[in-house]
């Protein structure tokens, strides 16, 4: 089985890269992806950049072009639930892009007339995951992620996110790669780690706990694959 692992940015896989030692660097489309040989199934990992677009392409590569069959977004989100700690992992029960706007033609904001606002994950992968944290006692949320091309790091804009779309996180691939997943029938699974509160001084907090959330993030992905 070939199964795809995406983080938007080098953190985000630096700690999977160096957890498997042992890779192929891939040039392709415009990226690089890495490709890690297991006695029975084939990870191939890549940074997809920042944002809707390049994790879009990313995740078409990796499904079209090196034939993933299971699709796994690893990174860092904005908390927006106040239940929600740094460091704590969410997975998506299902996704929406919060900066869609058509409203004016009477849609509801997030709505595209060939989509739907929210894509759904993989039950398995999602239900896979919460084994797992539940085996290691790692913090596990179930929840509804809202992705856009914003970093969001104002209280006002959080609210109005957590209103329109009762989004429990924030951040800018999760969606995109759902929709990407959901029209291929890949199975897909978005994890992410709380780097900060997406509030004020969202900025200062993500920049201090980027790379330990996404350590929490990458550590609970391996525990997975070595069960798929
Ligand atoms: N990823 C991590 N924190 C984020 C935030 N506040 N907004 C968007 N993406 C994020």
């Amino acid at each position: 089985m070939t199964i795809g692992i995406l983080g938007a940015m080098q953190e985000e896989i630096s700690p999977l890269l160096e957890y498997y030692k042992t890779y192929e660097t891939i040039a392709f489309g415009g990226n690089t992806f890495y490709k890690v040989s297991l006695p029975n199934k084939t990870l191939i990992i890549a940074c997809s950049r920042i944002g809707k677009v390049h994790s879009s392409l990313s995740a078409a590569t990796m499904i079209l072009h090196f034939g993933c069959e299971k699709m796994i977004f690893n990174g860092v989100a904005g908390g927006i639930n106040p239940n929600y700690k740094i460091g704590d992992l969410v997975i998506g029960e299902k996704l929406c892009q919060h900066d869609v706007d058509i409203t004016i033609f009477g849609h509801p904001f997030g709505y595209f007339s060939e989509g739907k606002i929210f894509t759904p994950t993989d039950t398995s992968l999602n239900n896979l995951a919460l084994e797992v944290a539940k085996e290691f006692a790692i913090p596990l949320h179930q929840g509804i992620i809202a992705t856009g091309d914003q970093f969001i790091s104002s209280k006002e804009k959080k609210e109005w996110i957590k209103n329109e779309f009762k989004a429990d996180a924030i951040e800018m691939e999760g969606a995109s790669v759902a929709v990407v997943c959901d029209n291929l029938n890949i199975p897909i699974c978005v994890i992410r780690a709380i780097s900060d509160n997406a509030s004020d001084e969202a900025l200062i907090s993500y920049e201090e706990f980027l790379e330990h959330s996404a350590k929490q993030s990458a550590n609970l992905v391996i525990k997975m694959v070595e069960k798929l």
